[in-house]
């Protein structure tokens, strides 16, 4: 089989076509695709859940997500399931994940089980390519702050009686994680410099209050959103979406009512950032 990389915009993202996860030249051309793109969509793969964490484990560590409902019998395997009747999805805002820890994890593995015929795409956005955008001034005086990130704000509060999110543990008192990083960080892969500061889980600059922070993380936020930094994943079933949450943000996109998407995710442990 020939293994095709196609980009999906010049900021980041590449759609894959051709793939045998088992072979390791195709390894080593998706994983040189991952560094350089940011973001990878496998396509037309079948993966059984053994299958994905295979796959997965090519790449690191496994992390178990401490907030996702596992699949049964493979607690290393998050779902990301949105029934017809529900309204609300999960990681709607842009968003990087676990931030929030000292070692936040370098990226997942999303697998498409199930689609809507039309819409449930992930949004992401290169934080490399936003930074470079910037004027060297303003690069030269963020590359001087820190900023803090929580879980305790977005996953601390136990979801209400009535609540949709039927993909969540509901594991509030785990949400005890406060970490401190660059708000620019080197990327430990590609070398690349990048925003690393979100909306979910940052919560101020270090020595500054979250009022006095607000409006500069407001207008990075605008920034770092702006269409021509970012990508939309179309999912089918058998795409296997990978992402390096120290190159990226992203968002589900949540547009299809009455209709069923359901995915598994697998987090990859990551390094400290610097
Ligand atoms: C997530 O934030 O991990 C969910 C992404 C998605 O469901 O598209």
């Amino acid at each position: 089989m020939t293994l095709e990389i196609r980009p999906l915009t010049p900021a980041l993202g590449a759609e894959i076509l051709g793939a045998d996860p088992d072979r390791d030249d195709h390894f080593e051309a998706i994983h040189a695709a991952f560094v350089e793109h940011a973001v990878v969509a496998i396509r037309d793969l079948r993966l059984a859940p053994d299958d994905l964490l295979a796959f997965a484990r090519r790449w690191g560590e496994i992390n178990v997500n401490r907030f996702f409902t596992p699949l049964d019998g493979h607690p290393e395997i998050a779902t990301i399931t949105k029934e017809p009747e529900h309204d609300t999805a999960i990681g709607t805002d842009w968003h990087t994940d676990h931030s929030y820890d000292a070692i936040p994890a370098m990226g997942s593995l999303l697998y498409a089980v199930e689609t809507p015929e039309i819409g449930g795409d992930t949004a992401f956005a290169s934080m490399h390519a936003a930074y470079m955008a910037l004027s060297e001034g303003f690069r030269h005086t963020l590359d001087g702050l820190r900023a803090w990130h929580s879980s305790r704000h977005v996953f601390g509060t136990p979801e209400p009686e009535d609540s949709d999110r039927h993909t969540r543990v509901g594991n509030a008192e785990a949400a005890t994680q406060d970490a401190l990083h660059p708000l620019v960080i080197t990327h430990p892969l590609s070398g690349r410099r990048g925003i690393y500061v979100n909306r979910t889980f940052t919560t101020h600059i270090d020595g500054w209050t979250p009022e006095e922070s607000a409006p500069l993380l407001s207008q990075l936020y605008a920034h770092c959103a702006r269409p021509e930094f970012t990508c939309r994943l179309r999912w089918q079933p058998g795409t296997l979406g990978i992402w390096d949450n120290r190159a990226t943000w992203h968002k589900a996109i949540n547009d299809y009512p009455g209709q069923r998407r359901v995915m598994h995710r697998v987090t990859i442990e990551g390094v400290a950032l610097g």
